[in-house]
């Protein structure tokens, strides 16, 4: 159990070392700075958006500084303006495009979320959210129709801002939605659900009528809750409807603000039903290193308006380490590092873009100085790779700071530019990276670090974390493997800093087998690629490789065709470079001239045809880059074509270890275990696997087997506008209350529908996305399994039933694994009482289910990702223990959770907790037994139209000091 908790805070503590080249914001006695706002470059320009995101993220700075109690607010503010819009004097000329890395952007609509302010929030309770998106519309209509619509924009800033920063979720819930639904019961009374209890308003239908609930309670989807918004007692949370105007704070233990752990919110559910306000506390920003000294007088941000210079393509320092160690143990890595360094200045790096390259060992040279990339300098920049290594030692901090110098040789900024580091070795000059790095940050400019082979420093990783970068690892030093795994990290370090759209798309890089002389592989072109379309083959015995493409309409590119150029001196690779490629599928013969076997890495790349409509892209990125075992890394996938999600695609990631072979690891867009979001187009799976200390690299591969489907727009956090009444006799009739009884609804038959989705197929494809490289340490190898089983996220009940005196009760949930969600688990540890706190806080002495109890299906778990569905009676011993409180009720709730359980009685998390409501009616037949036949017959009648409840009196087993599940004023499990 101890070993246990550890676990969980080691993971708490490195969820917030998150890696996803973003732009760093920074904390200075309670001010956030380098905040980054950038407008999208198809936004027209309007110089009102700018006034009004200053004007927003002043009022917004202030009440981020009354929900923290004055701990923190806005301090300094970036606003990019991009390059398309016309300049100004009071523009500073940057060289660099912030939209891919803002964490604030202001686009065109996802039309999911339409002009409502969301957040792209991947990762789990405590982690960072992505960006925030709000549309031109919302922020340009701020006094008018946003405010009309909304309230107050800048709470709703604050809003996302939580979700961003601090990684707490909403506390309201979503019309339909099974798991977090927007009313819920508790015992006899309908209840919307929300963070604080006792937030008053009233009920309507949308179309102006009264609301309606089905027989079991289930409040139909087009019921709304409309909130009072004159109610002052309404203090918190900020994380259900900041619109209020008594909301001043998150929910937390103070009367209030006092949080309902019961409501089935996102929030409880992932964040084990702890308040936000205590989740928020826990980030590094409240810790006493950030906190504040002095205290501020203004919480007025300052603004810094930028715009990047039009047609600057990006700068970038090649950083290459020529030190002893690139020649060490008879591998040859430096010859390597030739040949993709090569291949990057002689193919990969665009048009415009600036370069310059430096070399290290124990002294820096600076083998070219920045220069423009165009035809005439591209043969010049190849010129000066090195080809040797020397026999010195390897000053990496002195590397970068050259590599520093040559971005701001020309009296410019180094502001924007990026480091693409190289090296295999472990630093032994002054100054060391530790001494550079404050420097880098101070700069702004972002390294990238591509390590070879295990040897390679460990301070890699802070490097690359502190700067918004990202790290690869290349462990196949031996001369003779494929290597476009450098190619791949020197591809995706040049087209981070273009804007999305724009980015060339990786619709292969694997490696080849060659096993007879004739290999044939086919592959499919988008219809909306085709553009700079680039088939490359790379082996070291490329002499004895020859190609042949067939083309959709039967058109050959051999080794006659213009297109072909084979090189097998330096960069050792066959390319067919094809401006304007046919779509569709395309058969590649690869033919082998060796008598023995022999490998080839193929990769192939290519262009939207026209920006404006979009292909599906892939993203790929990891949770943490620094783990000490025991831990575990999740691998996220982001499959989007524009903002639309694209569902139902085999997701699978491949992981190179330090020894042995790559595993697989299947990614799921379930919204179960790691993946937070069902069905919005962000795979997530845990990696677990680990075999050594060393460098774990991450590709994602990618394939629609017929299976996937886009959907409109990409569901993610979002704020719903304030409801209006339809009908204001409404509000007039009746006084805003806090939960409502059944006879204010209707009852209706219709069953509550899935939400309509908006689905079309796809067409086939493939792709390939490097998440980058973690590094482990401290592992230790004995071979027992410490890893517990997930945690279950979507437990939810499907149906309860009562026949005669049975109760039952048919559970469902995503099954996870044996260790997370990876092999088959041993048992579902399934639990119910009628007391909530006792769930929550003593789950192990609570009356627990055996296969005795089971009516259909199983306690035994199914295989990781499958849904699992159990029928169980519900015991009397459970029910006997309802609560005094309850006596009134109609209705009894009954709290259910579960936790997966391995062989080596290893104990996954506590899953949510759901609530099951029963009918009083089974009283009536415990009773019988003792009571006279005419006494069961007058209530009958009653009993056997399942819509007339009987109440008796029956004395319970009070539990005394314990509070019952009915208690409408739970404390909370913190
Ligand atoms: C920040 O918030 C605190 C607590 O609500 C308040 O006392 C203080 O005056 C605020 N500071 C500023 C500068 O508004
Ligand atoms: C690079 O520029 C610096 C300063 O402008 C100059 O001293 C140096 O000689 C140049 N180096 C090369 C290799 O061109
Ligand atoms: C590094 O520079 C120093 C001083 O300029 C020189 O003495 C030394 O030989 C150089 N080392 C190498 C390995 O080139």
């Amino acid at each position: 159990m101890r070993g246990k908790e550890n676990f969980l805070a080691l993971i708490l503590l490195l969820v917030h070392c998150v890696l996803l080249s973003q732009a760093v914001i920074s904390i200075d006695n309670g001010g956030y700075m380098g905040i980054v706002v950038a407008i999208h470059r198809n936004v027209p320009e309007d110089e009102q958006l700018i006034s009004n995101i200053k004007e927003l993220f002043t009022e917004a700075s202030s009440y981020l500084n009354t929900t923290t109690k004055g701990q923190v607010y806005f301090k300094d503010i970036i606003i990019a303006v991009p390059s398309t819009w016309s300049s100004k004097p009071d523009y500073e000329i940057v060289q660099k495009n912030y939209f891919p890395t803002a964490d604030i952007r202001v686009d065109h609509p996802n039309p999911y979320h339409e002009n409502n302010p969301y957040t792209l929030q991947p990762g789990g309770c405590g982690e960072p959210g992505q960006y925030i998106h709000l549309t031109p519309t919302f922020v340009k209509e701020l006094h008018t129709k946003t405010l009309e619509k909304y309230g107050n924009a800048e709470r709703h800033l604050v809003h996302e801002w939580a979700h961003l920063r601090y990684g707490v979720f909403d506390e309201y819930g979503l019309p339909g939605d099974p798991n977090y639904p927007a009313f819920y019961q508790e015992n006899d009374k309908i209840v919307p659900t929300s963070c604080k209890q006792g937030i008053t308003g009233w009920i309507e239908s949308s179309d102006g009528g009264p609301c309606s609930i089905t027989i079991d309670g289930t409040v139909n989807e087009d019921c709304r809750f409309i909130p009072d918004l004159s109610n002052e007692d309404a203090k918190a949370s900020v994380m259900y409807l900041p619109y209020i105007p008594s909301i001043t704070g998150f929910c937390d233990n103070t009367d209030n603000q006092l949080h309902n752990s019961l409501a089935p919110t996102k929030h409880n559910n992932l964040c084990h039903n702890q308040p936000t306000w205590t989740v928020i506390k826990k980030h590094p920003d409240f810790s006493r290193r950030f906190k504040r000294s002095v205290g501020f007088t203004s919480t007025t941000p300052n603004f810094r308006t930028v715009q990047s210079q039009p047609g600057s393509e990006g700068r970038y320092v090649l950083v290459l380490d020529v030190s002893r160690s690139m020649s060490l143990y008879n591998r040859q890595p430096i010859k390597l590092l030739h040949r993709a360094a090569t291949r990057f200045v002689e193919d990969v790096i665009s048009e415009g873009s600036q370069l310059g390259i430096v070399s290290f060992s124990t002294n820096t040279t600076i083998l070219h100085n920045l220069t423009q990339v165009n035809s005439a300098t591209r043969m010049k920049l190849r010129n000066s790779l090195p080809v040797n290594n020397d026999l010195g030692d390897t000053a990496i901090g002195k590397g970068l700071e050259e590599g520093l110098k040559v971005l701001k040789s020309r009296g410019e900024t180094a502001e924007g530019g990026l480091i693409i580091l190289i090296t295999d070795g472990e630093e032994n000059v002054e100054p060391y990276v530790s001494q550079i790095l404050p420097k880098l940050q101070q700069e702004k400019i972002t390294v990238n670090a591509i390590a070879f082979g295990n040897k390679a420093t460990r301070k890699l990783e802070d490097l690359t974390k502190l700067t918004g970068g990202k790290g690869f690892f290349f462990a196949d030093i031996q001369g003779n493997q494929p290597t476009n795994a450098l190619d791949s990290a020197f591809m995706d370090s040049v087209t981070s800093q273009a804007d999305l759209e724009f980015r060339p798309v990786q619709i292969t890089d694997t490696i080849i087998r060659l096993i007879s002389s004739k290999t044939i592989k086919k592959i499919t072109l988008d219809k909306e690629l085709g553009r700079s379309t680039i088939f490359t083959f790379t082996s070291e015995d490329v002499k004895y490789i020859n190609i042949i493409l067939v083309s959709p309409n039967g058109k050959i590119y051999d080794v006659n065709s213009p297109e072909y150029t084979k090189d097998d001196r330096i960069k050792m690779r066959v390319e067919i470079k094809i401006p304007d490629a046919e779509t569709g599928q395309w058969m590649v013969t690869i033919l082998w001239s060796k008598s023995i076997p022999g490998a080839v890495s193929f990769s192939l790349t290519s262009e939207p045809k026209d920006p404006r409509i979009q292909p599906v892209r892939v993203r790929s990125w990891l949770s943490v880059v620094q783990l000490t075992y025991p831990s575990h890394a999740k691998v996220y996938a982001e499959i989007k074509k524009g903002y639309n999600a694209v569902v139902g695609a085999t997701v699978k990631a491949t992981v190179d270890r330090p020894m042995g072979s790559p595993v697989d690891v299947l990614l799921r867009d379930n919204g179960a275990g790691p993946d937070v979001t069902k069905n919005d187009g962000i795979y997530s799976g845990y990696f677990t696997q680990f075999n050594g200390n060393g460098r774990y690299a991450v590709v994602a591969n990618v394939i629609n087997d017929g299976n996937a489907k886009i959907r409109r727009g990409s569901q993610s956090s979002s704020l719903i506008p304030i409801p209006k009444f339809k009908n204001l006799a409404d509000r007039e009739k009746k006084n805003a209350s806090a939960s409502f009884t059944r006879d204010e609804f209707v009852v209706s038959k219709k069953p509550p529908g899935p939400p309509e989705v908006d689905e079309e197929p796809i067409e086939v494809f493939e792709r390939t996305s490097n998440a980058g490289a973690l590094r482990l340490d401290n592992h230790s190898s004995n071979d027992v399994d410490i890893i517990p089983p997930g945690r279950v996220t979507d437990l939810v009940i499907i149906s309860s039933e009562q026949k005669d005196e049975q109760k039952l009760i048919t559970l469902r949930w995503t099954s996870p694994g044996d260790d997370l969600d990876v092999g088959n688990a041993s048992f579902v540890d399934l639990r119910a009482s009628c007391f909530v706190e006792d769930i929550m806080k003593r789950f192990h002495e609570v009356d627990s289910f055996n296969e005795s109890h089971v009516i259909k299906g199983s306690l035994v778990p199914l295989p990781p990702g499958e849904e699992q569905e159990i029928t169980v009676e519900v015991p009397d011993a459970i029910w006997n223990a309802k609560p005094n409180s309850t006596i009134n009720y109609t209705r009894i709730d009954v709290y259910f959770s579960l936790r997966i359980v391995d062989e080596r009685n290893n104990l996954g998390d506590l899953s949510n907790i759901v609530a099951g409501h029963f009918r009083k009616i089974a009283f009536v037949l415990v009773e019988e037994e003792k009571s006279p036949k005419w006494w069961v017959y007058a209530f009958g009648i009653g009993a056997a139209t399942l819509l007339i409840i009987v109440v008796i009196v029956v004395s319970c087993r009070n539990k005394g000091k314990r509070n019952a599940c009915t208690n409408t004023s739970l404390t909370s499990s913190a």
